[in-house]
């Protein structure tokens, strides 16, 4: 099988390596916060152009704290897209926030033709996603936003290695989220996340919140709650982050290929794939026929996926209290998109394959 992502094969690579720096860190009891921590977050900072960068035990904790961090709560309104994975939404809910959503252009992307007709006095945030790891007009919004008192916390959970002007994206906006979630490019062997920020107050409210306010092991300044990154992930992470730049580099070729071999077929190829910066998190094609495509890609033992098929406005958390929203282009969208594999562990072969794959695809369908 051709798979969609390399989670295991990353894990299995690097495994000797993994479990020896922990087998230290067994020894040193070291496990929460520690050196390894710091050393990650030392990382993140440089690779994010000096900001701040606070580890977290999720992407999901990132968006949550950034909020708190601006004081953006009850009777506030947060704007967002629903083509996204449903924590973005469910960050915003756990602030206490409303979160209103707003319709995609066709590059899955929201922009600020649809951020502004949402916008009132209770705006208090708007969080764009980079969906796959693509890159977005970031400047566009914030000078929508800023003069308005509106915060941008930028959802950058898919996309560490996308870059904006040559510079990783999420140190723009007020503050960002990252997800070092397994599937993720930089995925740690459980759960982890960073909020990146430029903003010394938000920093400062994220690295007491994240461990209950403490100040000292009995003095906390403020409630916070339990989000610390472990020294196990931190480690594991450490070693990855020396990859990631050979990884992302891979998937660029991978882009590349699928987007030049892909050309003249009915199945248009990757939206961002024009665009200088993308990450491709998910490198993804558009299909009128997509779950016969996604189909047809089974049988051949090519995984492909879909990301996302039920919108957030259609998922059963939505409806149990939100209002019902109409948003024809992630709707649409929603149907037509499908995910092909597009990760390091691919062999030209395996790219070839996958292409050679939609074109039979396309021939048949034609017939
Ligand atoms: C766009 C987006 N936002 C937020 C998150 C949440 O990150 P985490 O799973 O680390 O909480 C994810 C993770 O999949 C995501 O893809």
């Amino acid at each position: 099988m051709i798979k969609c992502n390399n989670v295991q094969e990353q894990a299995q690579d690097l495994s000797a390596l993994i479990l020896q720096h922990w087998q230290e860190l067994l020894a040193a009891g070291d496990f929460v916060l520690g050196e390894e921590v710091v050393k990650f977050e030392a990382w993140m900072s440089e690779r994010c152009n000096g900001a701040y960068a606070i580890s977290l035990n999720s992407g999901t904790d990132a968006l949550l704290l950034a909020m708190r961090g601006l004081e953006i709560g009850p009777g506030d309104e947060v704007i967002t897209c629903a083509n996204t994975f449903v924590a973005t939404v469910g960050a915003i809910v756990a602030a206490g926030a409303k979160p209103v959503l707003a319709d995609v252009g066709d590059d899955e992307l929201i922009n600020v033709d649809t951020i502004e007709p949402l916008m009132n006095a209770r705006t208090k945030a708007v969080i764009p996603v980079y969906l796959r790891g693509r890159p977005l007009n970031v400047n566009a919004i914030i000078d929508l936003c800023r003069p308005r008192g509106v915060a941008v916390i930028e959802d950058c959970a898919q996309a560490i290695g996308t870059t904006l002007d040559g510079h990783q994206v999420g140190t723009r906006g007020d503050a960002s989220a990252f997800s070092m979630h397994p599937l993720k490019t930089l995925g740690g062997l459980g759960d982890g996340g960073m909020l990146v920020t430029t903003n010394t107050k938000i920093a400062d409210y994220a690295r007491r919140a994240r461990n209950h306010g403490l100040e000292t092991r009995n003095e906390s300044v403020l409630f916070g709650i339990n989000s610390r990154l472990d020294s196990l992930q931190a480690s594991a992470l450490n070693i990855k982050v020396q990859y990631l730049d050979q990884w992302l580099k891979r998937r660029l070729e991978i882009a590349a290929f699928y987007d030049q071999a892909l050309i003249g077929t009915a199945t248009a190829v990757d939206l961002g794939g024009g665009k200088p910066g993308g990450s491709f998190y998910h490198y993804v094609v558009q299909s009128k026929h997509r779950d016969r495509l996604q189909r047809y890609l089974t049988e051949y033992d090519i995984q492909a996926a879909i990301h996302y098929p039920t919108p957030i406005h259609w998922q059963k958390a939505w409806l149990k209290n939100q209002p019902q929203v109409v948003l024809p282009n992630t709707e649409r969208l929603s149907r037509e998109m499908l995910t092909l594999p597009c990760h390091h562990h691919l062999t030209d072969s395996d790219v070839e394959k996958v292409v050679g794959a939609i074109k039979r695809f396309e021939l048949m369908k034609i017939r």
